[in-house]
């Protein structure tokens, strides 16, 4: 295709994105690599290494957001979104910071002393640059599909710790592996600091052999927090037999403020002895990538000794990684874990 056919393919995709792109998820993250691959053959080298290099900061704005309640505030575009003004008034925080001062950007030289608060947008800037915010007319800003998911509690309690943990420690982590001689990090005391298959999947692999019987644990979710994925199991198989266990540490367990119908939460530390015997299915998610090999040999031994042989199965949702052209997400998720645990993905 030639360069002015790729460009108006291009913008006719853009400016209708739910006609012209693929909904299916494999054809779009292959449309998506290929379009990366495209991105980085079309940058100039420069462009490239500017980009990596001012990540951070795209991190640093995302995560003053979530702390400003950003997300919440701004309105979607068929609400006539929302002003830098109005964000201001909202969140405590100076407009300049938000967006464009009105009064300087009218008559500038009035105020000459507040030049260096006419920094027109600051942090509403970079999260349009990234598409996070969509921005219509001057000082006027939309929700996006992206801003409108990170509302989602969980996810934005979730990106707020990753940054607070990861942030200071992934500065750290260069030297860390410097003096450590660019050792593989393996000991978690000395260390620099999720979703089931498919339907079908689950019903074969684990549910048709089931066996029923009164009081019988159908599936255990060790280390399950609050018991999110047993819930969104009760919804996929609403009429599903067998008990549902979630278990987690004392302090998380105490926590839990509106129990899950049908889910009984448990205190259990998995270093200790697994006291559910004989359940069709201990399910560990996002757990193995918190702990080195040796803390999972350890789990994994406690949770074999309570299971019934050729009837129990362990299930384990982590991220396998590629030896060869792996997406990004987990590729870095393994370098957090690195990171924070001494353990990896
Ligand atoms: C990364 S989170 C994963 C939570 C959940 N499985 C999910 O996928 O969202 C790790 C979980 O392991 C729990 N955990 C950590 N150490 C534990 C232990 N020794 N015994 C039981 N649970 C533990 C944490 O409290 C946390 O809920």
């Amino acid at each position: 295709m030639s360069e002015p056919n790729l460009l108006e393919a291009l913008k006719a995709a853009n400016e209708s994105p739910s006609t012209r792109l693929p909904q299916d998820t494999m054809a779009r993250k292959t449309l998506l690599t290929e379009l990366r691959k495209l991105n980085v053959e079309l940058e100039s080298p420069m462009d490239s290494i500017m980009r990596y290099v001012f990540q951070p900061h795209q991190n640093a704005m995302i995560r003053t957001a979530i702390d400003l309640g950003l997300f919440e505030l701004v309105r979607p575009r068929e609400k006539n979104g929302t002003g830098a003004q109005e964000l201001a008034g909202e969140t405590g925080a100076e407009q300049s910071l938000i967006g464009v001062c009105s009064s300087l950007q009218k008559n500038p030289v009035s105020k000459p002393d507040l030049r260096a608060e006419n920094t027109s947008v600051r942090v509403m800037r970079v999260l349009v640059t990234m598409g996070i915010i969509s921005e219509f007319g001057e000082q006027r800003y939309a929700a996006t599909r992206i801003s409108k998911t990170w509302q989602n509690p969980p996810l934005r309690d979730c990106s707020k710790d990753l940054f607070d943990e990861s942030a200071f420690s992934l500065a750290q982590l260069p030297t860390f592996l410097k003096q450590t001689h660019y050792k593989n990090p393996s000991d978690t005391a000395n260390g620099p600091f999720h979703a089931f298959n498919t339907y079908m999947e689950v019903q074969e692999v684990l549910l048709n052999d089931f066996n029923a019987k009164e009081e019988a644990v159908l599936l255990v979710d060790v280390g399950g927090g609050r018991g999110h994925d047993l819930e969104a199991f009760k919804e996929a198989f609403p009429h599903q037999e067998g008990r549902l266990i979630v278990q987690d540490l004392p302090d998380v367990i105490d926590d839990i403020r509106q129990p899950v119908p049908g889910v009984e939460a448990m205190k259990h530390n998995f270093f200790t002895p697994q006291p559910v015997k004989g359940a069709r299915v201990h399910f560990f998610h996002y757990i193995f990538h918190d702990w080195p090999d040796q803390q999972c040999h350890d789990i994994l031994q406690q949770t074999a000794a309570a299971m019934t042989k050729g009837y129990s199965r362990i299930l384990i949702n982590d991220w396998l990684l590629a030896n060869q052209g792996g997406p990004m997400f987990p590729a870095t998720m393994d370098i957090n874990m690195m990171c924070l645990f001494a353990s990896g993905e």
